[in-house]
């Protein structure tokens, strides 16, 4: 087997073993601990320790996530590798018409680069449509460039840039990327 062909069939294999399941409140801990895991790796050069801080205080602290997990107009799904949590996405309606915003999307480092961002792109697609969407939206950071690739390489484009002040000192400095939901079954 040629490296190419080789290299096919791990990330096969690695693809096989994948689950996408809600998250669940009991799951709250595990999401929080692994987004600090993520969060402390990336972010660093993209923004301060301080907002670093500062974001994940206010976006993943376990009782938050459970507070979320009783809305209706929001979800969360985890990523098992394995029978092992290894990414997670959330998602809301935005309230503009037609439209779901993909709020959170992230794969640990150990797992990265084997197809599981697309695949939480492509359920949060179907997800989306079931619920009536046929547009999903973001906002990355316009240094993100890794996340700027795969969300390319996954159909988004980006739309505008936005600067958002987020308390605290600190503002998010982004691209607002779309991407149009063509049908239910579509696996890309
Ligand atoms: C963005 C992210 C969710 C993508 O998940 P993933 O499982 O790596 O995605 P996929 O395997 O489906 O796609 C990989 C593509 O992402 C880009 N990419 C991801 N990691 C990269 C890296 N370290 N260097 C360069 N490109 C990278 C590339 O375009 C890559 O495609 P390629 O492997 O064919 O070159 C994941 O990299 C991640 O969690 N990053 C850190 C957190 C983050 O920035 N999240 C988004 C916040 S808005």
């Amino acid at each position: 087997m040629n490296a190419d062909k080789r290299q096919g069939q791990l990330r096969r294999d690695a693809l096989e073993r994948v689950e996408i399941l809600p998250v669940e409140p009991g799951d709250a801990g595990r999401i929080s601990v692994l987004a600090r895991e993520i969060w402390e790796r990336h972010y660093p050069g993209i923004i301060s320790a301080a907002q670093i801080e500062y974001m994940l205080a206010q976006r993943y602290e376990p009782r938050l996530i459970r507070a979320e997990l009783q809305r209706d107009d929001l979800w969360w799904d985890k990523l098992l590798a394995a029978g092992r949590l290894a990414g997670f996405a959330s998602y809301f309606l935005s309230g503009q018409p037609g439209e779901m915003k993909l709020d959170k999307l992230y794969v640990h480092q150990d797992h990265q680069r084997r197809g599981y961002g697309g695949l939480l792109i492509s359920h949060v697609s179907r997800q989306s449509r079931a619920r009536g969407c046929s547009r999903l939206v973001l906002a990355v950071n316009r240094s993100n460039t890794n996340a700027i690739a795969a969300y390319r390489k996954h159909g988004f484009e980006v739309r505008e840039a936005a600067v958002k002040d987020i308390g605290g000192g600190f503002v998010m400095d982004d691209y607002i990327m779309v991407r149009e939901i063509r049908n239910v079954s579509e696996s890309g």
